[in-house]
């Protein structure tokens, strides 16, 4: 049987005394799209920050496509195609939308050409192009990202994220603050990205998670709770616990 794409044993990761992760096993065969729910607090965001190097691990083990990616820098790490959007956004505010895109584009080159440091200029324009094409920003391509509302700098996160031509996409909360119709539009566009590289989606919108991905995995006080299909999510009485059982801010 062919590799996952990723391979989770055992992970564990506490803050002083606190179990932010709390020994999780997880496994992404590939191609179909995955959310990850659960209460405030559960872990979600400290599971990707361990996937993508930014915090490493007490222990357990992390494998990307049959490699042992546990311990790696960020860099090294999305050079080996993992890339992911923050919670709390961070682009370049005095640069224009395309210049943001430009810069991770140029970065991400190197992965793709061993020997080179970085994607030659024409490679990087036309990577560029078409990430703004898949994002569909296209119109916002001038604009300075520092101007854009608070909806289209989710939708630059993930351009910025593409253009590293990932493998796998960590998106973390990508419609937070969004209008109804940003959402929409914005679930479209990952659902569609889901058909060219694997993505998980971090959600707190049930609407969205339900509506788009085809396996979900709920996560309470730092461990997996339960996974699959949404039908069997939405019925299980231990996901409507702990988000029942939640503090009373729970994003439901
Ligand atoms: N860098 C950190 N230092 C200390 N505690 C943290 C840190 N990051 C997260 N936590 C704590 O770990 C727990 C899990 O947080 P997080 O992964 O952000 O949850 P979620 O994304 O599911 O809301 C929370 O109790 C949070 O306060
Ligand atoms: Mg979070």
């Amino acid at each position: 049987m062919a590799e996952p794409v990723l391979r989770i044993s055992g992970l564990t990761k506490a803050f002083g005394g606190l179990v932010a992760v709390d020994g999780v096993d997880y496994e992404l065969p590939g191609g179909d799209l995955r959310a990850i729910i659960g209460p405030n607090g559960a872990g979600k965001t400290t599971l990707f920050n361990l996937i993508s190097g930014m915090l490493s691990a007490d222990s357990g083990s992390i494998a990307f496509r049959g490699r042992d990616i546990t311990g790696r820098s960020p860099h090294a790490i999305s050079r080996m195609g993992i890339a992911r959007t923050l919670q709390v956004k961070s682009v370049f505010n005095g640069l224009s939308v395309h210049d943001n895109i430009w810069i991770a584009a140029h970065a991400g080159g190197g992965r793709l050409h061993p020997l080179r440091a970085a994607r030659s200029y024409r490679e990087t324009a036309d990577t560029v192009e078409s990430v703004l094409d898949e994002v569909g920003i296209r119109d916002l391509r001038n604009e300075q990202a520092g101007n854009l509302s608070y909806g289209d700098i989710a939708l630059l996160e993930m351009a910025i994220a593409l253009a590293m031509r990932p493998n796998l996409l960590l998106l973390d909360e990508p419609v937070a603050g969004m209008s109804p119709e940003e959402t929409q539009n914005t679930v479209a566009r990952i659902k569609e990205l889901s058909r060219q590289l694997d993505v998980i989606l971090i959600e707190h919108d049930m609407e969205v998670v339900f509506g788009i991905a085809d396996v979900i995995t709920v996560m309470n006080n730092g461990a997996i709770l339960c996974e699959g299909p949404p039908d069997e999510i939405a019925k299980d009485a231990r996901v409507q616990e702990a988000y029942l059982g939640a503090p009373e801010d729970a994003e439901i």
